[in-house]
């Protein structure tokens, strides 16, 4: 069993599954941006990928999956559409092709996660299907995306179990903290569960990567830890804390458009190199 530091709190076991090859015939890729716990950095790290990627050249899709909406504010540029059922829409029957809009980011389309998600996520407890909703749905776009990113609500609902069965990867943003490994040890719980349960045995997480990592012991210390724990789970690739995060998103662009020499850019920029 898995315990956190100094065996404070006890975690669930965790069983990476066996190296499987990820199915990367059928030419698109999607991989859930998840993590059960708040502000760690999983709306920025989506955005910042789907930028880096479209930028590459990849024909990219981000699903926000999060009522709180923050990834489809970037992505409209600030004016959420109110003429879409977004996600919601697409969970309780919706085609996924119908709710795609184009983003403001260049070579990026968006499914807004829509008004109604919160209310959406309720009604879909009812439904058969349930947690594959979003696999089923996303697996109609196959040939129009190179590469989906899903970003996810901080805690477990169906809605992050939706955006985890759609997955063929899991990447997992870490920001360093005391209580950073708990929503981990949480996380993990929840992956073997998906293994175990809903028929995935090949979910991967890709990796976990470092985020808002700051020049102090805490940072270090957290870092130290997750290596120690998860070996070359954790991406090597780390990023930096910068106020150009929050000027970005205030600006409704994410980093690597907005201040694209900057460090934590150029840290996006590698962790592409790494992860995509
Ligand atoms: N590297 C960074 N440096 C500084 N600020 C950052 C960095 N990454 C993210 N932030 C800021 O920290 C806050 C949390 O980040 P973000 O919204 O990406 O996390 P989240 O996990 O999606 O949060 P939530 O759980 O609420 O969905 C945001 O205000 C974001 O702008
Ligand atoms: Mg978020």
């Amino acid at each position: 069993m898995f315990r956190g530091p100094a065996g404070l709190w006890p975690f669930v076991p965790f069983g990476q599954s066996p190296a499987v090859l990820v199915d990367d015939s059928r030419g698109m890729k999607i991989l859930g941006v998840t993590a059960e716990k708040g502000g760690s950095g999983k709306s920025t790290l989506a955005l910042s990928l789907s930028a880096v990627a479209a930028a590459g050249g990849k024909r990219v899709l981000v699903v926000d999956a999060d009522p709180q909406q923050n990834s489809s504010l970037v992505l409209s540029g600030g004016a959420l559409p109110t003429d879409s059922a977004g996600l919601a829409g697409v969970l309780l029957g919706g085609t996924a092709d119908g709710a795609v809009l184009p983003a403001t980011v260049p070579g990026v389309s968006y499914i807004p996660a829509g008004a109604g998600l919160a209310d959406a996520a309720g009604v879909l407890l009812g439904e058969i299907g349930r947690e594959r909703r979003l696999a089923v749905a996303l697996s109609a776009l196959v040939g129009r995306f190179d590469l989906v990113l899903v970003d996810s609500p901080p805690t477990r609902s169906i809605l992050t179990v939706n955006a985890i069965v759609a997955a063929d990867e899991l990447l997992i943003p870490v920001s360093p903290g005391v209580w950073s490994l708990q929503g981990l040890g949480s996380l993990l719980g929840t992956v073997d569960q998906v293994r175990q349960y809903l028929n995935r045995p090949d979910l991967r997480v890709r990796g976990m990567v470092l985020s808002m990592v700051r020049r102090d012991k805490v940072s270090r210390e957290v870092e130290a830890q997750l290596r120690g724990e998860f070996g070359d789970l954790v991406c090597r690739t780390t990023i930096p804390h910068s106020v150009k995060v929050e000027e970005s998103h205030g600006r409704f662009r994410p980093v690597v458009t907005w201040s694209p020499k900057s460090a934590v850019s150029l840290a996006f920029e590698e962790l592409g190199k790494e992860v995509l």
